[in-house]
């Protein structure tokens, strides 16, 4: 593995990244919300950032039984509700004119994340663990140097 080059700070707060050691800082009201959501959509692939994709995307894979080939069981409320919540105050909206993307490396939102960075195509869930050696603990501020 290479080096891990930790990003010492970040906008929210002078804490050292590590302790943070997560996408954004989740206020309290949304920490059941992100809970569930790890609970229900990391089972078969690492947990997606809500930031990546707009929210359009993430409303339709709310409602969607049918899931990229295979079945999910549906949240029910409350926990839907809680997940939406999540998943709505931490992704923005795209145009309504745009075409919402289902795949991350569909997503200008994703390529808004990754500006100078360099990434081979296409760009998998798989891909992610090399330069986000802690994505399987939903951390995507320690980066791999490539
Ligand atoms: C039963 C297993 C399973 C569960 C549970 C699951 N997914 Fe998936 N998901 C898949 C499969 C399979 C794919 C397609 C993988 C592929 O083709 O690369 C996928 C792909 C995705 C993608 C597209 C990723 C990309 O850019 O290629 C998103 C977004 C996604 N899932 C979100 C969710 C959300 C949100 C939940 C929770 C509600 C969830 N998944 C739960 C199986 C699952
Ligand atoms: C080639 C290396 C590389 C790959 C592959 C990669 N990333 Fe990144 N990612 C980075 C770098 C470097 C940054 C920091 C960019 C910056 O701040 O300018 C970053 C930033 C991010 C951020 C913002 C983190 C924050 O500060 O809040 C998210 C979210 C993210 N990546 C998700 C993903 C996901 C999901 C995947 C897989 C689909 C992925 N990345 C694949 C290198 C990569």
């Amino acid at each position: 593995m290479g080096w891990l080059l930790t990003l010492a700070t970040n906008v929210h707060s002078a804490e050292p990244v590590s302790e943070i050691g997560t996408v954004d800082v989740v206020p309290a009201e949304h920490q059941l919300g992100q809970k569930l959501y790890l609970e229900n959509c990391s089972g078969c692939h690492i947990a997606i950032p809500p930031s990546v994709l707009p929210t359009q995307t993430w409303k339709n894979l709310l409602e969607d039984e049918q899931h990229y080939g295979a079945r999910l069981k549906l949240l029910v409320d409350p926990p839907r509700i809680l997940v939406w919540r999540y998943l709505s105050t931490f992704s923005r909206p795209h145009k309504q004119e745009e075409r919402t993307p289902y795949r991350v490396n569909k997503s200008r939102f994703f390529y808004a994340l990754h500006p100078q960075v360099k990434l081979q195509r296409p760009v998998q869930l798989v891909n992610c663990l090399s330069c986000h050696p802690s994505a399987r603990e939903y951390n995507f501020r320690q980066i791999n140097e490539q």
